[in-house]
């Protein structure tokens, strides 16, 4: 497990200040000059637009993205009525090396890639392996498509990164394994948006016991989302998302752990969310920190339990992990009512935490993050664990989350042993 002897750093250092004030960020600022998002619709041509934000996809047919190497496209047959028709009634298959050329500014961006797993005419679904790279990175590796669907059962599938280019050309290559017998690689739908720096903007912290060791950040790291859940509150649809930046935001429940549920509950009517100076409103849309889910009004119930979360990640990774917080309701205005520890595997990654003492009032948002080193390979299971502190001897012995995303990170830079 974790420890700061065997942290790993990088080399290049990023420069990090809790309070750094940031100006906003709109999709259309200077900060993302001629970079509009692109959203494209594989094995299509012409132009459509999405039922669930509205937006415009091109079809890749002709497109300036794309190579001459050799590709076939399908048109589903049959569309499953639960699947969106945009960008899923139509692919484009891969039996070799394929590459997209995608010109854009040098910045942060969010890559996400649209899987629909089907039998494409004579290519069956689970005939699928491949790999996704943006050199350096390698987002999917001997990935399956359609087992992934399979375990979570789900019908398609959106794999979301964040991708710090450095040059003006995000090359995108998919890669049909060669150790699998008709295997192919396909995609359906490929969306590149623009994305202010979410992850320097204040220091993560080790998830090691809670002594708040400093998780030296590399602007080159790259992110995959595994989890991004608006707690006690609905899902939220990327139209409804800050930014400008299109992410989902799903309902937790599903990952509570037992039947603890703890309670959910609004902003009391007289409590409106104020974002602080500090912390810019692309962090998490409002709707996030509007809604929470704390473990329950008896004291008693809640020193005898965690409010626990549990989210199955592949183990061998760093994983980030955003916990959003947000007091929306009287009496808890002051510090020292509501105080609580924060647990990762079974390790503490905060001891004492009080929201009104990081965020300054009832209404206002604060987030912070963590890191946590996982062992061994295959599938695990991440617990994420809040119980009441009993050490400073708060008015109230609970818990709240507004918010939790998780990100699985990717270690490319030179690194140093400690
Ligand atoms: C972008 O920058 C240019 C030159 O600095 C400035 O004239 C323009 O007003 C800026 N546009 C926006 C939207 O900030
Ligand atoms: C999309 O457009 C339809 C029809 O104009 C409208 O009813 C719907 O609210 C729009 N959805 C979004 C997310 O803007
Ligand atoms: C794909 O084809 C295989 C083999 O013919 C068949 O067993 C499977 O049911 C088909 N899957 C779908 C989703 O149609
Ligand atoms: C690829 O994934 C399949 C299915 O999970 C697994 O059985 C196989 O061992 C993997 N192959 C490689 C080369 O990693
Ligand atoms: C992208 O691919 C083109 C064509 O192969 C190549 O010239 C260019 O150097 C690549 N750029 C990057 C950043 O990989
Ligand atoms: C195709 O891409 C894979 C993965 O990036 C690489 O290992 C392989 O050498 C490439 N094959 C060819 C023929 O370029
Ligand atoms: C992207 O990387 C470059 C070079 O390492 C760095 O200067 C820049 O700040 C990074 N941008 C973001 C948004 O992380
Ligand atoms: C929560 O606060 C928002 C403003 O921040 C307000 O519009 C909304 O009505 C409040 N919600 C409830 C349930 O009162
Ligand atoms: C806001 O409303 C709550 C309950 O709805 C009440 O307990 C509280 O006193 C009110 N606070 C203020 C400042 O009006
Ligand atoms: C954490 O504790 C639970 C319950 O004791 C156990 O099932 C789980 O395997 C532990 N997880 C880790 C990563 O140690
Ligand atoms: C809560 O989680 C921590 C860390 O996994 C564990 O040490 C503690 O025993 C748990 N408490 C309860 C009441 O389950």
């Amino acid at each position: 497990m974790t420890s700061s002897t065997s942290l790993l750093i990088f080399s290049f250092l990023s420069l990090m200040s809790p309070h750094l004030i940031v100006p906003a960020f709109a999709a259309d600022s200077n900060s993302t000059s001629n970079s509009t998002p692109i959203l494209l619709s594989c094995g299509t041509s012409g132009s459509i637009q999405d039922t669930g934000s509205n937006r415009t996809w091109v079809g890749d047919i002709g497109s300036k993205y794309i190579s001459h190497e050799t590709s076939e496209t399908s048109i589903i047959p049959y569309q499953n009525p639960e699947v969106p028709k945009v960008p899923f009634s139509a692919a484009r298959i891969f039996t070799s090396n394929y590459t997209y050329s995608f010109p854009l500014s040098p910045g942060r961006y969010f890559l996400r890639l649209y899987f629909y797993p089907t039998n494409y005419s004579n290519y069956l679904a689970s005939d699928s392996y491949f790999t996704v790279t943006v050199h350096p990175y390698t987002l999917l590796s001997n990935f399956s498509a359609f087992l992934t669907v399979e375990a979570l059962n789900y019908d398609y599938l959106i794999q979301e990164f964040s991708i710090n280019i450095t040059s003006t050309t995000l090359n995108l290559t998919f890669a049909p394994s060669t150790k699998y017998l008709n295997s192919y690689a396909f995609i359906n739908g490929i969306e590149i948006v623009p994305s202010p720096d979410l992850f320097s903007l204040s220091p993560a912290y080790l998830a090691s016991g809670g002594d708040l060791t400093v998780f030296p950040y590399d602007s080159g790291m790259a992110f995959q989302t595994m989890y991004r859940l608006n707690v006690g509150g609905q899902s939220l649809a990327p139209s409804g998302d800050s930014g400008g930046l299109y992410r989902s935001w799903d309902d937790d429940s599903t990952y509570i752990f037992g039947a603890a549920f703890g309670v959910t509950f609004q902003n009391d009517s007289n409590v409106t969310i104020e974002y602080p100076k500090t912390m810019p409103q692309y962090i998490a849309p409002i709707l996030v920190y509007e809604t929470a889910r704390s473990m329950g009004p008896d004291p008693q119930i809640d020193l005898n339990y965690n409010l626990t979360w549990i989210l199955t990640v592949d183990a061998g990774f760093y994983y980030l992990l955003r916990f959003h917080f947000c007091e929306i309701q009287y009496p808890i205005t002051m510090s020292n009512q509501r105080v609580f520890n924060i647990y990762i595997n079974n390790q503490t990654a905060q001891t004492q935490f009080d929201v009104i003492s990081q965020s300054g009032g009832i209404g206002r948002p604060v987030y912070e993050d963590y890191v946590v080193n996982t062992a061994g390979s295959g599938k695990m299971d991440m617990w994420v664990e809040l119980h009441p502190d009993t050490a400073t001897k708060p008015e109230y012995y609970d818990a709240i989350l507004n918010g939790l995303e998780v990100f699985k990170m990717s270690m490319v830079k030179t690194i140093l042993q400690v």
